[in-house]
């Protein structure tokens, strides 16, 4: 029976291995809802970059700029990390180049992986499709925030969990662990999050807009998975 196990910060991702594994990334609010938002809105690419002066470089190559820190668009960008800034907002055909504070360097970390695919609720439902037919060793890996361990990551590692533990081994503490989180949250996640670090955050800057698109459950059926440095539709 194939195993799924939680990596809770990325940098626990070195006590993995990751070969002939799919590696599942998790930035729930909100690099990986927004990725997922913006392939769903006709974005062809995301190239996942760590710097901001590397975003600007992708830029000169035609790429939109896309880039956010401390849960902030950065000024000069066209784009920050926000999904509403990629719906309806004509995007199609567009490649993306995308920095954030802790999402884009965490797919970095996890790049070994056999697979490398993008977690989050708005596709939660699709993803577990895939993984229950791939029956591959899946680890979760949260982004975390500054490397420390967050709610909604480790939510929603325990949320694919849920539906997956029929036809997964899940025995890893950290998978035990964030299972027991979602059990715990599921009924209300935004109030079960409402106190968390990044919530607040996001909160005070008005943005709850976001936290409640980023909690909402299949609102796309479309899966990102990484191919040459850039996120694509599976
Ligand atoms: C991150 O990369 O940590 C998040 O996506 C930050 C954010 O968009 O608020």
């Amino acid at each position: 029976m194939p195993s799924v196990s939680v990596c809770l910060s990325p940098r626990l991702a070195d006590i993995h291995d990751f070969r002939d594994k799919i590696g599942i990334v998790v930035d729930i609010l909100r690099a990986t809802t927004t990725i997922s938002t913006a392939l769903e809105y006709g974005a062809i690419a995301i190239r996942p970059i760590e710097t901001l002066d590397e975003c600007k470089n992708w830029r000169s190559k035609g790429y939109l700029g896309a880039a956010e820190r401390g849960g902030k668009k950065v000024e000069g960008f066209e784009y920050g990390n926000s999904p509403f800034d990629y719906i309806n907002k004509n995007i199609s055909g567009e490649k993306i180049a995308l920095t954030t504070t802790n999402g884009t360097k965490t797919i970095h970390a996890v790049k070994t992986a056999d697979m490398v695919l993008m977690g989050s609720f708005c596709n939660i439902s699709a993803l577990s499709e895939v993984l229950m037919d791939k029956k591959k060793d899946i680890i979760i890996v949260c982004a975390g925030w500054d490397d420390e361990i967050n709610l909604e990551d480790t939510l929603f590692a325990g949320a694919l969990i849920d539906g997956l533990m029929d036809s997964f081994d899940v025995s890893a503490d950290p998978a035990i662990l964030a299972h027991n989180l979602f059990l715990n949250g599921k009924d209300d996640m935004f109030q079960f999050l409402k106190k968390s670090s990044h919530v607040t955050r996001l909160l005070n800057f008005g943005l709850k807009k976001d936290i409640y698109f980023c909690l909402e459950q299949d609102k796309f059926d479309n899966i990102a998975v990484l191919k040459n440095e850039e996120i694509v539709l599976l």
